[in-house]
């Protein structure tokens, strides 16, 4: 910028002129380029101490002949720099709208919600894994089957009462040429025991098998849903005992229930093993001395036994060299039963209310 004369000395019409339009020039120059705020080049450059009003006030010095040459000079010159101020407000503007629509790459990005396992998932799981560790594999039979699996061919004809408690879901279905039993009815299974003859079908000797799936019940209330799932153990080898069952149950009751847990055994009746078993494992607030929700010390499992001879036949397997155990449980049940889960309704599992599932 030009050194200016103060308004004391008189100046020439065609020196003030030319500081004029010099002025104009530095001034249109800097404002575009400078970074600063509009509001602060507008101090500087038309503001109280501005070069500009320096020179509009030597204006009083000037013969009234050239007052209306440089007052032209002089509006000239403000018009400019308002117009390169201006300008550069409008600039700021459209950089301050396009900032609002960037992004920073760098920035750490929003955490998408994140889902977890169903718990019928989780226990599932669990569950196999306890199991493969004593040798059982999990296998998967039809959840869909002839009525001969899940029942004549464990004993249970047609007509047999015991086939009531499994009030099943019925497939209407005309029957298949060829065996017998695929022209009966087929149902959706309503325990996984369907399994059982299935498995030693396939003419592997020994089995270990944990076959888990869905079974259906015409039931719904507190403790039962009609859909549901079980887990069914079957082992046939040479010698089996009372006692590896035991041994098996304990196992799994300790690794899924904690190690303070033990199970017993009391005399029941199923049509599919001889002698039947029913599963209690003992009580995870009382230890099995008794207290108010047990009562006696021990909550109901499911059920267990020792492979009945016909059944083990009618999976061609030959009894004079193998026998077995089974056992069957439902897997939200034996999940409800956890110490540290404190499900009151077995119907809240399949609500499918996100509140609640997010807490397992
Ligand atoms: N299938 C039976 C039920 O749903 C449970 C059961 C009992 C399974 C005894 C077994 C068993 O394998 O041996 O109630």
């Amino acid at each position: 910028m030009k050194k200016i004369v103060t308004k004391e000395e008189p100046i020439a019409k065609d020196q003030l002129i030319r500081l004029l339009l010099t002025l104009q020039e530095d001034a249109v120059g800097a404002i575009t380029e400078s970074t600063e705020s509009v509001d602060t080049l507008r101090l500087t450059w038309l503001g109280k101490n501005s070069e500009f009003l320096k020179l509009a006030s030597s204006m009083r010095s000037v013969t009234p002949e050239d007052k209306q040459q440089i007052g032209a000079v002089l509006n000239g010159v403000k018009k400019s720099i308002e117009s390169a101020l201006a300008s550069k407000q409008q600039l700021t503007n459209q950089q301050a709208e396009s900032t609002a629509d960037w992004f920073d790459t760098t920035e750490p990005g929003e955490q998408p919600p994140q889902g977890h396992l169903h718990i019928v998932t989780q226990a599932i799981a669990e569950i196999t894994d306890i199991f493969n560790r004593l040798g059982f594999t999990r296998v998967r039979h039809p959840e869909i089957d002839w009525d001969w699996y899940p029942f004549e061919a464990l004993n249970m004809p047609h007509s047999h009462p015991a086939s009531d408690e499994w009030e099943t879901f019925y497939i209407r279905y005309p029957g298949s040429p060829g065996k017998e039993y695929k022209k009966q009815k087929i149902v959706l299974t309503p325990h996984t025991s369907n399994g059982q003859v299935r498995e030693m079908e396939k003419g592997v000797l020994p089995i270990r098998m944990i076959n888990i799936a869905k079974c259906y019940r015409r039931q719904i209330d507190i403790s039962h849903t009609p859909m549901f799932h079980q887990f069914e153990g079957l082992y046939v080898d040479k010698n089996v005992s009372i006692g590896h069952l035991k041994g098996v149950l304990d196992y799994f009751a300790k690794h899924f229930f904690g190690p303070d847990r033990t199970t017993r055994i009391r005399p029941y009746h199923f049509q599919f093993t001889e002698p039947s078993f029913e599963i209690d494992i003992s009580c995870g607030i009382c230890h099995g001395k008794g207290c108010k929700l047990c009562k006696e010390g021990w909550l109901e499992l499911g059920g267990a036994g020792m492979t009945h001879p016909q059944v083990l036949k009618n999976g061609g397997v030959d009894t004079t060299v193998y026998n077995g155990f089974a056992f069957g449980w439902g897997v939200e049940r034996t999940y409800m039963m956890k110490s540290n889960s404190n499900l009151d309704d077995i119907r809240l599992i399949y609500g499918n209310d996100i509140r609640f599932l997010k807490q397992f």
